[in-house]
């Protein structure tokens, strides 16, 4: 279902919606005095359950630079949280206080959840492992910009697929535009998710998996590098197992081809050696300041809503909870169960895992 009001996957927008934004971001960016008093009087909160410095600051000072101001708490150990406080109470609070909330956490499906108990829009800064649309926003508007398209690319995807919400977040926009061909390139423990390759597959596109990354590099109009995230490992032995197999390099970039554009959405650890930083195809520096002109595109988009009655939530069901066990519905029982049906496997609405798969 296509529903505007919140953004808490890029697939609940259309793609003419997603044009829009991506062409109000770049008016912003060549004329930002224009839009410094489009959110006066505007309060934007930012709910950070999960650390962060890119998503929360560049909403912060895309809310700031618009004429609004901002609250929240980027710790919830510095909030009622740490005194109990369910998602569903802070976010009903919360929405009281703000007209646009923005929310990081590490459950899968959290932002939908805040979502339903949200009087005021919710943007989806990133739910654990599962999706990060807003720094899809960056990424396409950084490939619109630098590449002139979205369609046609060969796109590589490198290190954590597993767990990399941006990677997953990335390849779903991705596959709404033709002819795009995916390279991925991971160690078998951190592939992508089955789910996501049957993406892929049925929106009739391809991919092709690669263990090194030096293979892969002739092959390549766009390189997205990304961390092995020590925080989404069960144990340290498997991170470190895991930790410093791709790293970028002079000798290894000269493989590439001279169109070639390199993102990551940041932070880097080792996966990118600095001496790449200087070359004119290392584009993930920039890429952070186009999120700043995306995520304020996106505000403006959000706040043309109004704030809304909630729906009455039913409770949730203790028999039938989703086995994922990074999904939201693990730590807020109050949850009402969702799942729908694909291929014949049921599938969890809040962090797509499918129940079958286990
Ligand atoms: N890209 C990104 O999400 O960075 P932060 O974790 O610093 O927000």
């Amino acid at each position: 279902m296509l529903n505007s009001r919140h953004l808490i996957d890029l697939d609940h927008y259309t793609l003419e919606q997603i044009d829009d934004i991506l062409t109000l971001a770049k008016m912003i960016m060549n004329k930002p005095q224009y839009y410094t008093d489009s959110c006066h009087g505007k309060v934007m909160a930012t709910l950070f359950y999960e650390p962060s410095t890119r998503t929360q600051m560049s909403f912060q000072t895309a809310m700031l630079r618009l004429g609004g101001s901002v609250i929240g708490f980027d710790n919830p150990v510095n909030s009622s949280v740490s005194k109990g406080e369910t998602l569903k109470d802070t976010v009903r609070v919360v929405s009281n206080y703000a007209d646009i909330i923005t929310i990081r956490n590490p459950y899968e499906g959290a932002a939908k959840a805040a979502s339903m108990y949200s009087r005021v829009p919710v943007i989806n800064a990133g739910d654990g492992g599962h999706l990060h649309p807003t720094q899809t926003l960056t990424d396409i508007f950084t490939l619109k910009e630098t590449k002139g398209t979205l369609e046609h690319l060969t796109v590589g995807l490198c290190g954590d697929l597993k767990y990399g919400r941006t990677v997953h977040s990335l390849i779903k926009t991705l596959c709404r535009y033709p002819g795009n061909r995916f390279v991925l390139i991971s160690t078998k423990e951190l592939a992508l998710p089955q789910y996501l390759k049957d993406i892929i597959v049925e929106t009739g596109h391809q991919f092709q998996e690669i263990d090194h990354l030096t293979d892969a590099m002739p092959l390549l109009d766009v390189l997205y590098m990304t961390r092995i995230q020590q925080e989404r490992f069960t144990s340290k032995a498997a991170y470190e197992q895991q930790k410093g197999i791709y790293v970028l390099d002079a000798p290894k970039l000269a493989r590439a081809k001279y169109g070639l554009k390199i993102l990551h959405p940041l932070p880097r650890v080792d996966e990118i050696s600095q001496e790449i930083d200087d070359d004119p195809r290392a584009e993930y520096f920039n890429q952070t300041e186009y999120g700043m002109y995306a995520r304020m595109a996106l505000i403006l988009h959000m706040l043309d809503g109004s704030t809304k009655q909630l729906d009455t939530i039913p409770e949730g069901d203790d028999k039938h909870y989703c086995c994922n066990p990074k999904c939201i519905t693990q730590t807020e029982k109050y949850l009402p169960p969702a799942f729908y049906c694909h291929k014949d496997i049921l599938v969890c609405e809040y962090c797509e895992h499918a129940v079958d798969r286990e």
